[in-house]
């Protein structure tokens, strides 16, 4: 069983997100930026991470999932500026399922990153008091993703994987 863990990241967190889990793949594996690759041929299992951008999945993220999951064994893994548990992560996010549609998706895992400074001072000099509130909650996390973030990334490429296996 091969196992491919391919990521998109502006800042480092998802990447970091993705070693974690690579870490945890005790099979053949490899570990790629998206742009790197053309297609998911050749791998049996397919781990893609992506930041939240503006509410949503990056564009060339779902593009390129939904082009190439077809019969393939996918989970997700996602890095966000809001805390773990914020609501509406899920309505951000979503549209996973929908872009796995025609694969297999086995689950998805997400966790706070730190958000870039000068994103974090726009957001405070927002005049919409949801932005404002956006800019405290990501200062509050200037270390995210941490050690435990890694861990329970690991964890999720061993429950990932005994799915396949
Ligand atoms: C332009 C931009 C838009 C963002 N939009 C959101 C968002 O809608 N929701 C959210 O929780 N975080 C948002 N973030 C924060 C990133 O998702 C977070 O910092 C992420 O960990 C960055 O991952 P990376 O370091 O792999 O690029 C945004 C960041 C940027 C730069």
């Amino acid at each position: 069983m091969k196992t491919l863990v391919t990521y998109m990241t502006q800042t480092g967190n998802t990447q970091k997100i993705a070693e974690a889990i690579f870490d945890g793949i005790t099979d053949e594996k490899d570990i790629k930026d998206i742009n790197d690759i053309s297609s998911f041929e050749g791998y049996d299992l397919v781990f893609v991470g992506f930041p939240v951008l503006q509410f949503n999945i990056p564009e060339n993220v779902s593009k390129f999932v939904s082009e190439n999951v077809a019969g393939k064994n996918i989970a997700f893994f996602m890095t966000h500026g809001v805390p773990e548990g914020f609501e509406a992560i899920k309505s951000w996010t979503g549209s996973t399922k929908d872009i796995a549609a025609s694969g297999n998706l086995l689950g998805t895992f997400d966790c706070q990153g730190k958000v870039a400074q000068p994103i974090i001072e726009r957001l405070e000099k927002s005049d919409d008091p949801e932005m404002q509130a956006f800019a405290k909650m990501a200062a509050a996390a200037p270390n995210k993703p941490d050690e435990t973030s890694f861990q329970k990334a690991k964890e999720f490429a061993k429950e990932i994987q005994a799915k396949v296996q």
